[in-house]
């Protein structure tokens, strides 16, 4: 038996392919390389649900737009109570109320779910009146325009695009997982991604970003960075946006979205202030790992540079998963319908090691 399934392949797929010892992510046939910061999240989306539906149009914008605009009137739901919540609690409860379906009109609505209600959440929470969707608008600007009540700029949606389009899918990461062995039982695509984003808020999973910018606020300056990071080890903690269960090596998307960063900081008075700390933080951080843990190969996640780029675009901290959700739901949807038209129900065994039977009294 391997713990936590490390090394197990428990699926085929089409979607995507994580190479640990090369650090390489494939995405139905591109590298990310030459994905990021070149393609669209709608284009990636079509990419990813090619083949798996009957009725799909040769480019999602328009559908995805007109889905945004169905799911907005869900957010009349947010009452005290769900506002109570955090970001992302009460984003799942909201998609919750969408119907399970295995069609495309299913899958857009859900695709688009988290990226409508996780600005109306934060602007609910914040006393804000919501800002509905803009069905003219390409996906990433209509989110931020949702979120900020202002339009944003090509470089902020484009900067937003590199981000969903790289975290788009991964493999059988442990939320996909959840959504295959939900979509195996012929739950429906909103029952597989209602599993799927309760697998990503996990601090282990999607919830890593947002304690990245508690971690480099605690820091808060680069010569504090050795003390507060040895210090955080020698109380057991792990250091948010570092290893990974597959990548022996840095992780591709954290330098895909260093160098979006980068693109959004020409300009910007504070951008590159704020990345140059980041960078002195990571650096101390993998010496450090380095020298406690020589055995085990532990380098910079997706996670880190997530957190400065999310940042950089104004959505707080409690959003993060939120954000993730957003670019992985199209990974997750596919994942579904490709376990739907070609897996069986997964079901593993277990190795029973409690008592040996003995006679109820
Ligand atoms: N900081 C410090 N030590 C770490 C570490 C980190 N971020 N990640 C792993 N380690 C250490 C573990 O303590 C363990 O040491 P030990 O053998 O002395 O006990 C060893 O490395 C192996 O860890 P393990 O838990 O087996 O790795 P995993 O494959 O199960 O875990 C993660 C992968 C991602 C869960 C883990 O690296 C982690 O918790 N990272 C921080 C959270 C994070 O950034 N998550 C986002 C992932 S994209």
């Amino acid at each position: 038996m391997s713990d936590g399934l490390e090394g197990v392949v428990a699926a085929r797929t089409v979607l995507s392919d994580v190479d640990g010892q090369a650090g390489h992510l494939i995405i139905r046939g591109y590298s990310l390389d030459d994905l990021a910061g070149r393609t669209r999240f709608e284009e990636v989306a079509h990419l990813l649900f090619d083949g798996f539906f009957d009725d799909m149009p040769a480019d999602l914008t328009r559908a995805l737009s007109e889905a945004r605009a169905a799911v907005f009137v869900e957010t009349a739901a947010l009452d005290e109570r769900l506002l109570a919540l955090s970001p992302v609690e009460a984003m799942r409860a909201l998609w919750a109320r969408l119907a399970d379906g295995d069609g495309l009109d299913t899958a857009l609505k859900l695709l688009a779910a988290p990226a409508v209600f996780t600005p109306a959440v934060v602007r609910a929470q914040a006393g804000q009146s919501l800002v509905p969707p803009d069905p003219s608008l390409r996906h990433s600007a209509d989110i931020l325009r949702m979120l900020h009540g202002r339009p944003a700029s090509e470089a902020e949606a484009d900067a937003l695009d590199a981000y969903l389009v790289t975290v788009s899918d991964h493999g059988l990461n442990a939320s996909t997982f959840a959504a295959r062995v939900v979509a195996s039982t012929q739950a429906g695509l909103t029952s597989a991604v209602l599993a799927g984003i309760s697998a990503l808020k996990g601090p282990l999973h999607g919830g890593a970003p947002g304690p990245v910018i508690d971690m480099l606020d605690g820091i808060g300056r680069p010569e504090n960075a050795r003390a507060w990071l040895e210090a955080a080890l020698d109380r057991g903690e792990r250091l948010m946006g570092f290893g990974h269960r597959v990548y022996r090596v840095r992780d591709p998307r954290a330098d895909v979205l260093k160098a979006a960063v980068r693109r959004m900081s020409e300009g910007s008075n504070v951008l590159p202030g704020r990345v140059a700390f980041a960078e002195a933080v990571e650096k101390a951080a993998l010496e450090i790992l380095r020298d406690r843990k020589p055995d085990r190969p532990l380098d910079i996640n997706v996670e880190f540079y997530t957190a400065l780029l999310l940042e950089a675009l104004a959505f707080p901290p409690t959003t993060f998963t939120g954000v993730f959700a957003m670019g992985r739901t199209a990974g997750w949807i596919a994942h579904a319908r490709e376990q739907l038209v070609g897996g069986r129900l997964i079901r593993p065994a277990s190795q029973y090691i409690g008592p040996e039977p003995r006679q109820a009294a």
